[in-house]
């Protein structure tokens, strides 16, 4: 057995002692999302550092804690707090989360995040279902001896972001009054916000929006043969001062969080109603 494997089964070992509940959702929440982790029903809650061999969380709107209860009736698996690779943590530790809600009974996973609007038509605000990404961290969080037991050594990336729950997200906005756009996501390594150049590359390559998380998990999710579901809340235009109509607002994560508080009402409805929609 792995040691990533032995880990995993520790948390599922520990969490199974405080609650019955097998979660077949795992969510995980982004900057200023941490609203979501309030409405729970039968909750129990976990600090990151009360679990077996579970990284910290050190950044700023992330509470770094593990809440499994009842949302909708079914039992979700909520990461209050996400980790990230430029906290410094070794890839698959990003991706642990993910692996710990699987083996728990999860096969949804459904991810938030605050992401810059490449996009020129993705105002601050703007809600965005991600449909697809580029990885750009320039790794991955399977690399490292594969454990088969998890998934397999060369797992497939096609519908990464599960065609179905993005229609169910539709359909829960469409019913809701909430506008949502669709597009790609990609992950740049962070922590620093992107240079101009860097923008414009972004653009060229067909990114809608950029960030520095998520795609980590997804890939991990993909492999373990989890479908997902992305979000993302467009914080700030992430585009070529230069190109713009005047000054672009600089990004600072304190804007970023407060832009995505504003829309955090509707990405919960959204999470609410697509939870509620899966069958189970
Ligand atoms: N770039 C990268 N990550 C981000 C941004 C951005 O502009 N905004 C929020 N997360």
């Amino acid at each position: 057995m792995s040691s990533l494997t032995h880990n995993v089964t520790l948390n599922v070992n520990f969490i199974s002692k405080h609650t019955r509940l097998k979660p077949k959702v795992a969510v995980i929440l982004g900057s200023g999302l941490g609203a979501l982790a309030d409405s729970l029903s039968d909750a129990v809650a976990f600090g990151y550092h009360e679990l077996p061999h579970f990284p910290e969380t050190t950044v700023a709107g992330h509470r770094g804690r593990l809440i499994v209860g009842r949302l909708e009736g079914r039992p979700v698996a909520l990461f209050d707090g996400r980790i990230h690779f430029y906290e410094g943590h070794p890839m698959w530790q990003v991706a642990f989360p993910v692996y710990v809600a699987h083996k728990m009974g999860a096969s949804t996973l459904i991810v938030t995040n605050a992401a810059g609007g490449i996009n020129p038509a993705f105002a601050p605000g703007t809600i965005m279902l991600i449909r697809d990404h580029i990885n750009l961290t320039g790794t991955s969080p399977l690399i490292g001896p594969n454990a088969p037991e998890l998934g397999p050594r060369f797992p497939s990336m096609r519908d990464a972001y599960d065609p179905g729950l993005r229609e169910s997200a539709r359909r829960v906005a469409a019913a809701a009054g909430i506008a949502v756009a669709e597009g790609v996501y990609v992950a740049m390594i962070g922590p620093q916000y992107e240079t101009d150049a860097e923008l414009q590359m972004l653009s060229h390559l067909g990114a809608d929006a950029v960030g520095m998380s998520t795609v980590p998990e997804v890939i991990a999710a993909r492999h373990a043969g989890m479908r997902s579901l992305g979000i993302s809340v467009i914080a700030n235009a992430a585009v070529p001062s230069a190109s713009a109509d005047g000054l672009v607002e600089e990004p600072s994560h304190e804007s970023v969080q407060e832009v995505v508080r504003g829309a955090s009402g509707d990405v919960l409805t959204l999470v609410r109603g697509v939870v509620g929609m899966l069958e189970g």
